[in-house]
């Protein structure tokens, strides 16, 4: 980072810094610490990827189409994302509304392990095949598409979230974030309930016990 980062900024001081290699969240804050960029302009693929797995299979158990399904992880992009089971629906009907313990460990049927799967596919492809590529290929052609025709929509990628949620370090997690032809234009603050904000918080803390480490 130290070597490629400076020179793109010399030769693009209006570029946009789209970080996907891992472990993403702390190399994003990184790349914005050496790039003197301002905030909007460095984004992590963080969540993008873990929100379209967690889709994928709620729908693959419902049934339905992973476009009609909606549903959001932030986060880590690893092992202590936060899955949000509150907001999990299908045309506006909230799942935890038919089982309002949906995701919880007395849950019988066992919706948490949607969110394990999602943490462990990277593990599973790499067992597998050695490597991951395709998923976050499109992954990152989706965020592109995003900025490169300024559709503004909202992705769950990584930004810095000092000052939210009762975080006071300069950590870099997902949230769900407007993406334009400025890069992250707003954020999208979510009312987190207490189990998952304290959860949010738990992320926050595992990437601030490793980059608070860091010197430049
Ligand atoms: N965020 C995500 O969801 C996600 C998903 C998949 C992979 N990744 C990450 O993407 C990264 C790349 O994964 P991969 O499977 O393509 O790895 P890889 O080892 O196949 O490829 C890395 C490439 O980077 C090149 N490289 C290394 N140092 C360089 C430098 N200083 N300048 C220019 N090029 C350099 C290497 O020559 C190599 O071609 C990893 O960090 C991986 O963890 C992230």
């Amino acid at each position: 980072m130290k070597s490629i980062i400076p020179a793109i900024v010399h030769y693009s001081p209006d570029c946009k810094i789209l970080v996907v290699s891992n472990p993403v969240d702390i190399l994003t804050y990184i790349v914005w610490k050496i790039s003197g960029l301002p905030i909007t302009r460095v984004i992590g693929s963080g969540c993008n990827l873990d929100s379209a797995r967690f889709r994928y299979l709620i729908g693959e158990k419902l049934g339905v189409h992973s476009t009609s399904c909606h549903g959001w992880i932030i986060g880590e992009h690893g092992d202590s994302s936060v899955p949000l089971w509150s907001g999990v629906n299908v045309a506006g009907v909230a799942l935890k509304t038919l089982d309002p313990k949906l995701g919880s460990d007395s849950d019988k049927e066992h919706w948490k392990n949607i969110h394990k799967q999602v943490i462990q596919s990277a593990y599973e492809i790499i067992k597998l095949k050695g490597y991951t590529s395709w998923a976050i290929g499109l992954s990152v052609m989706d965020l592109v598409g995003s900025i490169l025709k300024n559709l503004r929509r909202v992705h769950p990628v990584s930004t810095m979230v000092k000052g939210l949620y009762g975080i006071k370090e300069e950590i870099f997690l997902s949230i769900p974030c407007v993406l334009g032809r400025n890069g992250v234009s707003d954020v999208v603050k979510i009312n987190l309930n207490s189990e998952e904000e304290a959860l949010f918080k738990k992320s926050a803390e595992t990437l601030w016990n490793i980059q608070k480490d860091l010197v430049f």
